[in-house]
């Protein structure tokens, strides 16, 4: 297995994990940007300093996942992950999770920021693991935050 950034080479992988998403109805619980291909192409050519990734096996992507809100000028990034169905409970989302984490610090943040659904108890579990605090509510939404500094002395 592998992680790239998102690039050109990935796109046509990730709309089909997209696709399997949207046909698991799982778009209601992870829905970071549209799935349509011009909106993946844009986001695999154009220079930012958010970041896209998949997680690859043989060509094909089992996780995607996200650091986002620098490119709008925030100090803490805010974090997205999905896992292929068919590849879940393998420890794939902890795995990215914590690449991510990892990530966000070599860039600088410190922190990093999420928003789950309050129905969705195994992202919510997750978190949860990898030390994040819920602390303040968006409507439906629960708002994490992870002191990335504590992690690491932690
Ligand atoms: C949430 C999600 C990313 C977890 O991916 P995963 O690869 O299956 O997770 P892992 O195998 O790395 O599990 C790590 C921990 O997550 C929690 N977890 C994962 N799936 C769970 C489930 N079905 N029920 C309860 N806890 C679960 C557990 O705490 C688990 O640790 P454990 O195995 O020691 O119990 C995956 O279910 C997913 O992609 N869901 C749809 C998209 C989504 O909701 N993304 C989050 C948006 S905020």
């Amino acid at each position: 297995m592998e992680i790239h950034e998102l690039s050109s080479y990935w796109c046509e992988p990730l709309l089909s994990f997209l696709a399997v998403l949207e046909k698991h109805y799982e778009f209601g619980m992870f829905h970071p940007h549209a799935f349509d291909r011009a909106t993946v192409e844009r986001l695999a050519r154009e220079p930012r300093q958010d970041f896209y990734c998949v997680l690859t096996d043989a060509g094909s992507v089992l996780a995607y996942g996200m650091l986002r809100g620098w490119d709008a000028g925030f100090e803490i990034p805010s974090l997205g992950i999905a896992v292929h169905p068919d590849a879940r409970r393998l420890g794939l989302a902890r795995a990215l999770m914590h690449f991510l984490h990892t990530c966000a610090l070599r860039r600088g943040s410190e922190k990093v920021r999420l928003r789950v659904h309050h129905k969705n108890i195994s992202a919510i579990a997750l978190y949860r693991n990898l030390g994040y605090c819920f602390d303040t509510a968006e409507g439906d939404l629960l708002v994490g935050l992870l002191d990335l500094g504590d992690r690491i002395e932690g």
